[in-house]
């Protein structure tokens, strides 16, 4: 059974009906558990594992050359931080206010000026601010077009953060976001383990089965295709 929130809107929205039809066979079942078209996560998975054995191709590559590109600029180490995690909800989750869902899957593990920067940087990608060199992405251009405009809680969102004393850290995770990068480059995750050992506090139980606010969070991205 599909998430609700990634079809609603479209055709498979209908599959219910036809799936719970389906089940009332002794030979059927849904998923519960481990889906054997994923690899097996540990028992007490970090968030390496999340990188290795969950998150796509694409935005993981998306994550860790941000986060390359952060650290050959010299930034500080929150401000890498912020970009190896910054989307890693459209990696793992959801899309749709992905800045939002990805502040708080990481918020109880990392500095509370990382878990903002992160949040934020949703809303700022839409502003520029030219006195460091941010303009607004040709990429959104080609997504939304050239007449998209952002809604107005997501300019409030960046009118607030501008006036907040944490707004650069999260203007560089905008500036260090890339759009067109190389499939040919790849950066292996582990040149950011030193980083990550400083600056993510991993849960000793394994991310999703501490007892935190977020750990359902987690879990959901260790068994995405359950039923319940
Ligand atoms: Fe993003
Ligand atoms: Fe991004």
């Amino acid at each position: 059974m599909p998430p609700a929130a990634a079809v609603i809107g479209t055709p498979a929205a209908s599959c219910a009906a036809a799936l719970l039809a389906e089940v009332r066979h002794p030979d059927t079942v849904f998923m519960m558990g481990d889906n054997p078209a994923l690899p097996k996560m540990p028992e007490r998975p970090t968030l390496k594992d999340f990188f290795l054995l969950r998150f796509g191709q694409v935005p993981r590559m998306h994550l860790l050359q941000s986060a390359r590109v952060a650290r050959e600029n010299g930034l500080g180490e929150k401000v890498i931080m912020a970009c190896l995690l910054h989307d890693i909800a459209i990696a793992g989750l959801l899309s749709a206010n992905h800045g939002y869902w990805g502040a708080q899957l990481v918020a109880p593990y990392v500095d509370a000026e990382v878990a903002w920067a992160i949040e934020k940087h949703e809303a700022l990608r839409y502003f520029p601010d030219e006195s460091v060199g941010y303009r607004y992405p040709q990429a959104y251009i080609d997504y939304f077009g050239p007449d998209y405009n952002p809604p107005d809680y997501i300019r409030r969102e960046h009118e607030a953060a501008r006036r907040h004393r944490w707004y650069m850290t999260s203007r560089l995770v905008t500036i260090n976001d890339i759009y067109s990068f190389d499939p040919a480059v790849v950066v292996d995750y582990d040149e950011f383990e030193d980083i990550v050992g400083r600056n993510f506090r991993q849960p000793e139980e394994g991310l999703g089965f501490d007892g935190s606010p977020v750990a359902h969070m987690w879990r959901t991205m260790i068994w995405p295709n359950n039923f319940l």
